[in-house]
């Protein structure tokens, strides 16, 4: 076992909520004092069937799921119009721990997005309305031009939500959390529901 994990862990002892063994480990990663413990891949596919995946940040985990704000004309908001699934992916190196999530994905109620964005820096409110997200631009001078002509719109006014932007979660339907063992003899542990909707736990080959 990697000297890295600070916890020996057999099956039987795996939380049987993987949300709770999930915020376990996140408290894990955190302990360690990884930099972004909280940065997860996110991966997508639209109508055309082509995966994208690219980083986002996890802002909270509620009793349904796994919340990440974004833009949701961007690319992976289309691909979430078009196809409502993704795959979740977390990878603490500090532990040599990774998680994989996959599930349905809803939009945040519009009241839970306003209340996330008001309490932004006004700098990335403003930043919100300024960028269209994965479109083309001509270049960061019109990025720069576009930010300030709506900091000068909102300036001495409270910066409202764009309509275009706000939160998602993904509701788990399986998790894997896998970790590091010696000679490749790595732990996979697979979640996963059963008939009844009861939490399955699964030890997988590596
Ligand atoms: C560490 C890190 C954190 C990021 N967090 C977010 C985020 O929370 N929301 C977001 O929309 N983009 C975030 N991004 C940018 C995305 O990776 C991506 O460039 C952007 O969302 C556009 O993706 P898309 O064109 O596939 O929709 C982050 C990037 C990095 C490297």
């Amino acid at each position: 076992m990697s000297d890295k994990n600070p916890v020996t862990q057999p099956l039987e002892r795996l939380d049987p909520d993987p949300v709770r063994q999930f915020r376990q480990w996140l408290q894990d990663a955190k302990q360690v004092g990884m930099a972004q413990p909280y940065a997860m891949t996110l991966a997508t596919a639209g109508g055309d069937n082509m995966p994208s995946a690219r980083i986002v940040l996890l802002r909270g985990i509620d009793d349904s799921g796994f919340v990440f704000f974004t833009n949701y004309d961007s690319l992976k908001g289309q691909h979430l119009q078009q196809n409502p699934f993704a795959a979740l992916l977390f990878y603490w190196p500090e532990l040599s721990r990774q998680v994989r999530i996959v599930g349905a994905v809803e939009q945040l109620d519009a009241e839970a997005s306003d209340r996330y964005f008001a309490g932004r820096p006004r700098g990335h409110q403003l930043e919100a309305h300024a960028s269209p997200q994965s479109r083309v631009i001509s270049g960061r001078a019109e990025l720069i031009e576009r930010f300030e002509a709506v900091s000068h719109e909102y300036e001495g006014k409270d910066v409202p939500r764009p309509a275009n932007w706000g939160g998602y979660r993904l509701v788990p339907d399986a998790f894997e959390f896998w970790r590091e063992g010696e000679n490749r003899l790595h732990d996979r542990w697979r979640y996963r529901r059963d008939r009844q909707h009861n939490w399955v736990i699964e030890q997988l080959a590596p």
